[in-house]
């Protein structure tokens, strides 16, 4: 009986493990994946860094490219897939950039270590690398790797320009993000890059139908704007920053917490984070900057285990924008993968859902303005474009 209950325990302790460690991620996944030790991060760092020096935009670029992804069928890559339905032709992606840094980073580190690195991974760590170059390498947090790429675009269901704090923790929530995370992702996200005026034009002109301006805006910061986003005219595609400092428009700093406490925070969202009664209490702590490195690393960490695919799911693609064929045999059907955006990791335990709740749905307004491509009705899982050469 003893010795039972001992095998019992023993082969418990094997699963167990079997169970923490198989296809879970890790920081350092492809270390010894690579022959003649290549350092694939080094790779992608290169890349970025390249591109970094040419364009300071590339930090908005991909943070918001990596939010994208990971919001729509968890962080699996399916943003870079092309084809007729795919994510990248949805309305609200139509103002995305950083695909073509995505494939150059994916195409160097395929030349020193073929078939093994995912798209996934590879957006996870360039973005982490761009933040980290955004404030001179001062700080940065690590990156858990092993994902999988995805086989199919998702339904491109993302928050939308207009919703509320309290919509917008309930979204987040969805995905197994906390208040805490979301504060830190929209503050640390949303401290660099840029707006089009269309997003705004209702809070300098015509707030909740008062045909008034927003009253939560600074009168300094809506001359401002109103000056830049004109009531007629060509408006649409002018772009706003969204850190008004501009020494810091491109760092990834807590600019945004010390600008939206000012009343100066540009989208709606962001200026009522500073005011809900359950997001106030953090956005003042971080405009004094305690800890923002450290908290907005472990957002980006949570965000990044989203409904992620990990051991034999999905497939590590050959190249980000095509998925390769079913037949290579390192893929799981397509229905599978879909199914699959349950997370091993804790963060994104509870999130089954692609979808974002009903307060999302009607619009996923988070696209350029000027891109007329009609929403993505990606609600099957249609395949991608396949790549030929795989
Ligand atoms: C409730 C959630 C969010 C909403 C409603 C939202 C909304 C928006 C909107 C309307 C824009 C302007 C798009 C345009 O004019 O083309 C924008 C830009 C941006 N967002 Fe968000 N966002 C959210 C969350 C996030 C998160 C979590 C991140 C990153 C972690 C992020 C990163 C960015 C960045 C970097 C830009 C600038 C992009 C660029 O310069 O190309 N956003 N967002």
């Amino acid at each position: 009986m003893k010795v039972l209950a001992t095998l019992a325990l023993v082969l418990g302790l094997i699963l167990l493990n079997i169970g923490t460690c198989f296809g879970d991620l890790h920081v350092g996944f492809y270390k010894g994946k690579c022959t003649n030790r290549v350092d694939v991060e080094v790779i992608v760092r290169g890349v970025v860094t390249a591109r970094f020096n040419r364009d300071h935009s590339i930090v908005a670029a991909l943070l918001r490219l990596y939010f994208h992804d990971c919001f729509v069928n968890g962080c699996d890559g399916s943003i870079l897939i092309d084809g007729p339905n795919s994510e990248k032709k949805a309305s609200p992606n139509g103002s995305v950039r950083g695909y073509d840094i995505i494939n150059e980073a994916k195409a160097a580190v395929e030349r020193e270590c073929p078939g093994v690195v995912s798209c996934a991974d590879i957006i996870a760590l360039a973005t982490r690398d761009a933040v980290a170059l955004s404030v001179g390498w001062r700080w940065k947090y690590d990156v858990e790797t092993g994902r999988r790429d995805g086989l199919v675009p998702g339904n491109v269901d993302l928050p939308p320009s207009r919703i509320t704090v309290s919509q917008s923790i309930q979204v987040f929530a969805n995905k197994g993000l906390t208040v805490t995370d979301m504060v830190m992702l929209l503050g640390g996200g949303h401290s660099v890059g840029f707006t089009h005026c269309s997003f705004i034009m209702d809070r300098l002109y015509n707030f909740n139908n008062t045909n008034k301006p927003d009253p939560n805006m600074s009168p300094f910061l809506l001359t401002t704007l109103r000056s830049r986003c004109p009531p007629t005219g060509a408006r649409d595609n002018q772009e706003v920053d969204l850190d008004q400092n501009p020494f810091s428009a491109f760092v990834v700093d807590p600019s945004y917490y010390q600008q939206s406490m000012m009343r100066r925070a540009i989208l709606s969202v962001d200026q009522e984070l500073a005011m809900h009664p359950e997001t106030r209490g953090l956005v003042a702590s971080m405009a004094r900057w305690s800890g923002f490195p450290e908290q907005f690393g472990a957002a980006m960490t949570n965000l990044g285990r989203v409904g992620v695919l990990t051991g034999n799911q999905g497939q590590v693609r050959n190249r980000c924008n095509l998925v390769n064929p079913i037949t290579t045999g390192n893929s799981t059907p397509a229905i599978a993968n879909k199914a699959s955006t349950s997370s091993t990791t804790a963060a994104a335990a509870n999130n089954t859902s692609t979808n974002a709740p009903s307060a999302t749905t009607n619009s996923a307004s988070t696209s350029a303005p000027s891109n007329g491509a009609a929403n993505n009705a990606n609600t099957s899982p249609v395949l991608g474009d396949i790549n030929p050469m795989a």
